[in-house]
């Protein structure tokens, strides 16, 4: 809750104690946001029915019980009995004052800070990163991003598709291309390609098919041969998520690093375990849990296979090992899994047989953060002119190119290498918040001039509003101007940039909780705008009143402080200047 409304709210609920009796002290005074006045209180309709009296005169009550003194001025009775607030300036400016002076910037201490386990990016090995894992990169790092500037400890989790039967496919035609041949180079850069050449040697049948096949034995029987050619298409792999994660300025390292892979020793007990509980049963050959609640068409339990009947073990079982590991080993208060929307019904049913199985325990929490697509401009999932799905790498280049043009045109005096590094910031970033400011479970179109436009919800239009308090600030320094300690807040335009920026704490904290980053873009965007409003009203180095500048300076300052520290929360850079 921002700082204003817990204020009020405490103020209210001991007035609703000493005009109605103490059992009214935890009423919610229903304090909103209000287009008449800051704020309004709504709760003498809802008292009024409680008590059996008429709003206006609960109103009347609550006025006069009511001890506003230093937050607001005295409140205005409306309509059936709302409340008018207006904040007192003065205190305004003294929060604002506060906030200059905090490094968390009023973003509340979690009363407890949770090892937080988020499973996000997951890539599959041999594979091109699409768009969509793209998106749960972008979205899984800003979530863990907030929660450690919360307070809370993180766990990244990148669970990558490291194994299964393509390896069988994969490893022969890395032996037939040659281990140090062009085509083995491509796992580094072009995925995708070794993967479709790979596939079509095998659609192709005969000879190469029927060794991809023994080879998924020989692999999991722990060949030494076998397990080598797999390291190394990992390792290959690994380079290109690298790549990836290098250009975008993702947090992931190696050693977040949890591929399926790392599971298999475990899954042999997983299946024991769950039919020793009787929570696993053989059905048609194979070993399922029928988890509570989930039912086909047919009205039959749904099963979630977990050894096939051939003995091979598949998607579900690792999710189950890995909840194992994530509670028993890593100690998880909550779980957050940064994946597709069409994934839901897969992680619904491994929560609740984790639950069944006593593995996930009521007190740890475990979300599905779903992700929606994103869409090209004919609605469909992106995907190139001839259909096949997008390099994602030659995507961005694409973002940082545009970026360049747009750099080019507004600043043609900066130096080349200055150029660069903003057309760098500015293309990353507008790729990255239009995958964060759309709700994390809608889907969107993906439409590169959007993005990189200098207006509107996107990256460039904070970066720019960044740049141009950091120019202001080049500028004060240069005349001489130093910022005052304190925030002013006076007129109407400052007073409203100084609540947006009592918001940012609150709204840190709901984003942590509620894994939303969009709330956290809709939060920067309307502070950008009010900074337009105040810059607007408020000229700061035409100002000849001394006092008046370095105060409005101090509120440009740590406005751009704000915006630089909420960026950050989302991955996003801010250029020096723009
Ligand atoms: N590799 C999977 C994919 O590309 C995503 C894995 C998500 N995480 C998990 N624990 N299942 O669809």
């Amino acid at each position: 809750m921002p700082a204003p409304e817990i204020a009020l709210t405490e103020r209210f609920q001991s007035a609703f104690a000493s005009a109605f009796g103490p059992e009214y002290a935890d009423a919610d005074p229903i304090i909103r946001p209000s287009q008449f006045a800051d704020f309004q209180c709504n709760a003498a309709m809802g008292l009024a029915k409680r008590l059996g009296r008429k709003p206006r005169d609960i109103a009347a009550d609550i006025l006069a019980a009511v001890d506003l003194g230093g937050i607001a001025e005295t409140p205005e009775i409306a309509g059936p009995g709302f409340l008018n607030i207006r904040l007192r300036t003065e205190w305004i400016a003294e929060q604002a004052g506060q906030l200059a002076a905090d490094p968390r910037l009023g973003a509340p201490v979690p009363e407890h800070a949770d090892t937080v386990v988020i499973d996000y990016s997951a890539p599959n090995v041999a594979k091109e990163m699409h768009v969509g894992h793209l998106r749960t990169t972008v979205v899984g790092d800003s979530i863990a991003r907030t929660l450690e500037k919360l307070g809370h400890s993180v766990i990244r989790q990148n669970h990558i598709g490291d194994w299964g039967t393509p390896f069988g496919m994969l490893i022969e035609h890395l032996l037939e291309v040659g281990e140090d041949s062009a085509e083995a180079e491509l796992l580094k850069t072009d995925p995708n390609a070794f993967y479709q050449a790979a596939r079509a040697t095998f659609d192709a049948g005969g000879d190469f098919a029927d060794r991809a096949r023994k080879r998924v034995a020989t692999l999991q029987s722990g060949d030494a041969e076998s397990l080598r050619i797999w390291t190394q298409l990992v390792e290959l792999s690994k380079q290109y998520f690298h790549r990836i994660y290098d250009m975008l300025g993702v947090t992931l390292t190696d050693a977040d690093l949890a591929g399926e892979s790392t599971y298999n020793d475990q899954l042999e007990t997983v299946c024991r375990d769950l039919e020793a509980d009787g929570i696993a049963t053989i059905s048609d050959g194979a070993l399922c849990v029928f988890p509570e609640g989930f039912t086909g068409r047919d009205e039959q339990p749904l099963p979630l296979i977990i050894r096939k009947s051939d003995g091979g073990y598949g998607y579900a079982t690792t999710d189950l090992a890995a909840v194992r590991h994530r509670v028993g080993d890593l100690g998880a208060d909550r779980i957050a899994y940064v994946v597709g929307s069409a994934q839901e019904l897969h992680f619904q049913m491994v929560f609740t047989a984790s639950r069944e199985a006593g593995w996930l325990p009521a007190e740890v929490d475990a979300q599905h953060v779903k992700i929606g697509s994103v869409l090209g401009e004919d609605g469909k999932i992106l995907r190139t002119r001839s259909g096949a799905s997008l390099r994602l790498m030659a995507l961005l280049e694409e973002a940082v190119a545009t970026a360049r043009t747009v750099i080019d045109e507004l600043r043609p005096d900066l130096p080349e290498s200055e150029r660069v590094q903003i057309a760098h910031d500015i293309g990353i970033g507008a790729v990255k918040y239009a995958d964060l400011s759309t709700a994390h479970d809608s889907d969107y179109t993906f439409d590169l001039d959007r993005m990189l436009a200098l207006t509107g919800n996107t990256a460039p239009y904070l970066q720019y509003a960044v740049a141009r308090i950091r120019s202001i600030s080049r500028k004060a320094e240069a005349q001489g101007i130093v910022a005052s300690a304190s925030p002013r807040v006076e007129n109407d335009a400052e007073r409203a940039l100084a609540l947006q920026l009592l918001d940012f704490g609150p709204t840190l904290a709901a984003v942590g909780a509620a894994y939303e980053p969009h709330r956290l873009c809709a939060y920067l965007f309307s502070l950008a705008q009010a900074f337009t409003g105040f810059y607007d009203a408020s000229p700061i180095l035409q100002e000849s009143d001394e006092q008046l500048r370095s105060g409005r300076l101090a509120l440009a300052q740590l406005t751009e402080t704000v915006l630089v520290e909420g960026l950050d929360a989302l991955g996003v850079n801010a250029p020096q200047q723009m």
